[in-house]
């Protein structure tokens, strides 16, 4: 029977060299959510840029859905790990410098951070 693979020697480095999460949480009720703002969109842009740029896969950078990150009063937002770097976007231009600058070339986008301290 084979044992599971240990990653305790690799656990300390990162799979991906950088990790975006998109929340793509919707609620039914009316409340407040970045689905209502457009999120979907956001994503599906920001996997195919990251795509065409040629930096998704390992020791490059994973484009992920999310559900709620509990940010939804500066939604929609996605967060960059590890530079744990908050986003609030409005459109593809915002994915597309997100993509370029940060991803791309690990500068933060200054003009779209989510402002601090904002929760729900
Ligand atoms: S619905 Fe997106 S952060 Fe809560």
């Amino acid at each position: 029977m084979n044992e599971p693979k240990s990653e305790s020697s690799e656990s300390s480095e990162s799979f991906y060299a950088r990790h975006i999460f998109f929340c793509l949480n919707e609620r039914k009720n009316g409340e407040e959510c970045c689905a209502q703002h457009r999120a979907q969109e956001g994503f599906d842009r920001c996997k195919s840029q990251v795509k065409a740029a040629g930096l998704s896969g390992p020791g490059k950078v994973r484009v992920n859905k999310a559900g709620c990150l509990d940010r939804c009063a500066v939604g929609p937002v996605a967060v960059v790990y590890p530079d744990e770097v908050w986003y609030t976007y409005v459109d593809a231009h915002d994915i597309d410098e997100i993509v370029e600058s940060h991803l791309k070339n690990g500068k933060v986008v200054q003009r779209l951070l989510t402002p601090r301290g904002v929760g729900r």
